[in-house]
């Protein structure tokens, strides 16, 4: 069945990879005046505006050197993410991953790769940041941070191909 495309809304959120995530956490909130909204060990972490903001802006996941992960962009609903993502990924020539609902932000997802190995997401219902002073951010298990449910991970998600440019299942 042919499903049409979905109409991004904005640019919502980007993950960077990096070797050292609390550093680059640390460069967020004290040089750039962003917060920790939550993050899991010192392997991934979401940084938040402090003021009416989504609940991560720019993330980060650990790896051997820096690169890119994903971009993310919002979509209207649910509805949404899943017709938008399975349209897209019915005409990928790489991976994809979704829909789910990710634990950390309870965002509904779907990722589509790019031909270089990158990821793209659409995503809806991610929790809002109203006030950062009001926050509590949480240090989640490593088990708890990807996705309270969805398919099972690509293999390579969160394989740095800037670094690594061939994948070591590849
Ligand atoms: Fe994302």
């Amino acid at each position: 069945m042919q499903y049409p495309p979905a109409c991004p809304l904005r640019l919502g959120h980007v993950l960077l990879f990096t070797p050292d995530v609390m550093a680059s956490v640390a460069f967020m909130t004290e040089a750039l005046g962003m917060g920790l909204a939550d993050h899991a060990q010192d392997v991934i972490a979401f940084c938040c505006a402090r003021k009416d903001s989504d609940h991560h802006v720019v993330a980060f996941a650990k790896s051997a050197g820096v690169g890119f992960h994903h971009a993310s962009f919002q979509v209207s609903d649910p509805d949404e993410v899943g017709r938008g993502g399975r349209a897209l990924a019915d005409k990928a020539a790489r991976g994809d991953w979704g829909c789910g609902r990710h634990t950390i932000g309870s965002n509904f997802f779907h990722y589509i790769q790019d031909p270089w190995g990158s990821w793209f997401e659409y995503y809806a219902d991610l929790d809002f940041i109203d006030d950062y002073a009001l926050w509590k951010s949480t240090n989640y298990d490593l088990a708890d941070s990807l996705a309270s449910w969805g398919p099972k991970l690509p293999d390579d998600f969160v394989h740095n191909y800037e670094a690594e440019p061939v994948a070591a299942s590849a």
